[in-house]
C-alpha cells in the first residue's frame, strides 16, 4: 500500500453509520461488518435494534448464527446467552449456569433504527443523524433501494453520488444530457460537518421507461438540486423543478471496510402517490449499475484525500470541499506505509 491520505477507519467509529435496512432485521440475527469490525443486529423483546460483537466469548462463532430468545442472543454452538449490554448471563454446561465468569461478555454498540435504516456507532458519536422531516411526513410516499455492495471506500461511492460532471456520461438520457454536458457554477459552503450546495443543471427529459421525476416545463429541463453532505458519508438531496413537486433522496453509505462499502437510498416524493415502488427502484438499480462499473475501476480504490493527488477542476468544487472538510475533522489521515487495507484501523 502506497503513503497518502485515507480515511481513517479509527475516527470513524465515532460516527454513526448505516448497517442494515430496518426491514430486513426480523426475528432471526444478522450479521454486518462496520470498519472491519464483525457485527451481529438483533431485535430485543421491545423490537428495538441492538449491535454487538458477532463473535462469541467462548469459541469465536458468529453469534449471528444463534437465535433470539426474549431480551437475549442464544450462541449455536454451546447455547451462552447473552443480554444486550453484552454480558453472558447464562452458560448451560456449567451445574449453576448462572455462575458466569466476569470476562465472559462480549463487546456491544450504540444502535437506533431511524429512516428505514439500522445504524449503529461504534464509539460515542460526535454528531446526531441529519434532520429529514419529509421522510417522517405521512403526505410523502418512501420507497427504499439497494442495498448497493462496491468493491470501493464508501468516499468513492458517496464522491460519486455528488458529481455532477459525469452524468451524461454514464448516465445518457437518464440523469444528464448528452448535448449540454457543461456543470453550471455552484458554490459550496461548509458548515462544521456539513457541506451546503445547491445547483440548477441541465436534466434528460423524463423517459417512458422512468416516469419519476416531476419536470414537466416546456423547453430542455432543468433540475434545482440541494444538497447537505453530512460528513463523512450520508447526502440529504432535495429536488425540485419550480413547482410544488419535491422528492428527497436520502443516501448513506456503510464504510465495510476500508475498501468496501455498501450504499442505502431512501427515496421520498410528494407527488405520484400511487406509483409502483418498483418503479424507482429498477430505476435507482440502473444508475447505480452504471455508475459501479466506473466506481470500481478507479484506482486507488479509496478517495486520496491529498489535494496533490489528482487533478481537481473548478466544477469539481463538492470533491475539493468534501475532501478539505474530511481531513479538517480528522476523518482522514496519513496512512503508514504498509497499511493494511483490510484492517480496522
Ligand atoms: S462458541 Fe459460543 S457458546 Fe461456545
Ligand atoms: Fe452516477
Amino acid at each position: 500500500m502506497s503513503p497518502g491520505v485515507y480515511a481513517d477507519l479509527r475516527a470513524q467509529r465515532e460516527c454513526w453509520h448505516p448497517v442494515s435496512f430496518a426491514a430486513g432485521l426480523g426475528a432471526q440475527p444478522v450479521h454486518a461488518d462496520l470498519l472491519g469490525e464483525p457485527l451481529v443486529l438483533w431485535r430485543g423483546r421491545d423490537g428495538g435494534v441492538r449491535a454487538m460483537s458477532d463473535l462469541c466469548v467462548h469459541r469465536g462463532t458468529a453469534l449471528s448464527l444463534g437465535s433470539v430468545n426474549g431480551d437475549e442472543i442464544v450462541c449455536a454452538y454451546h447455547g451462552w446467552r447473552y443480554r444486550a449490554d453484552g454480558r453472558c448471563t447464562a452458560i448451560p454446561q456449567l451445574a449453576d449456569p448462572a455462575r458466569v465468569p466476569a470476562k465472559a461478555r462480549v463487546a456491544a454498540f450504540r444502535a437506533q433504527e431511524r429512516y428505514g435504516l439500522v445504524w449503529v456507532a461504534l464509539a460515542e458519536p460526535c454528531w446526531p443523524l441529519p434532520e429529514v422531516p419529509e421522510l417522517a411526513d405521512g403526505r410523502w410516499a418512501v420507497v427504499t433501494a439497494g442495498p448497493y455492495s462496491w468493491r470501493c471506500d464508501a468516499a468513492r461511492q458517496v464522491e460519486n453520488f455528488t458529481d455532477f460532471g459525469h452524468f451524461p456520461w454514464v448516465h445518457p438520457g437518464l440523469l444528464g444530457d448528452p448535448e449540454r454536458p457543461v456543470v453550471p457554477r455552484h458554490e459550496v459552503r461548509t458548515e462544521g460537518h456539513v457541506l451546503h450546495y445547491t445547483i440548477v443543471r441541465p436534466e434528460a427529459p423524463n423517459s417512458d421507461e422512468f416516469p419519476i421525476f416531476a419536470n414537466q416545463q416546456a423547453g430542455p429541463p432543468e433540475r434545482r438540486s440541494r444538497y447537505e453532505l453530512h460528513l463523512p458519508y450520508t447526502i440529504v438531496l432535495r429536488l425540485t423543478w419550480g413547482g410544488e413537486r419535491g422528492m428527497v433522496y436520502f443516501f448513506a453509505s456503510q464504510p465495510v471496510a476500508a475498501d468496501r462499502c455498501t450504499g442505502y437510498v431512501v427515496i421520498g416524493r410528494n407527488y405520484n402517490l400511487c406509483q409502483d415502488d418498483r418503479v424507482i427502484q429498477d430505476f435507482e438499480d440502473t444508475i447505480f449499475g452504471q455508475d459501479q462499473r466506473v466506481v470500481e475501476s478507479q484506482r486507488p480504490e479509496r478517495v486520496p484525500f491529498d489535494l496533490a493527488a489528482e487533478l481537481h477542476l473548478k466544477f469539481d468544487a463538492v470533491a475539493v470541499a468534501y475532501r478539505k472538510a474530511m481531513r479538517a475533522s480528522g476523518l482522514a489521515a496519513d496512512a503508514p506505509v504498509g497499511h493494511d487495507v483490510h484492517g480496522p484501523g
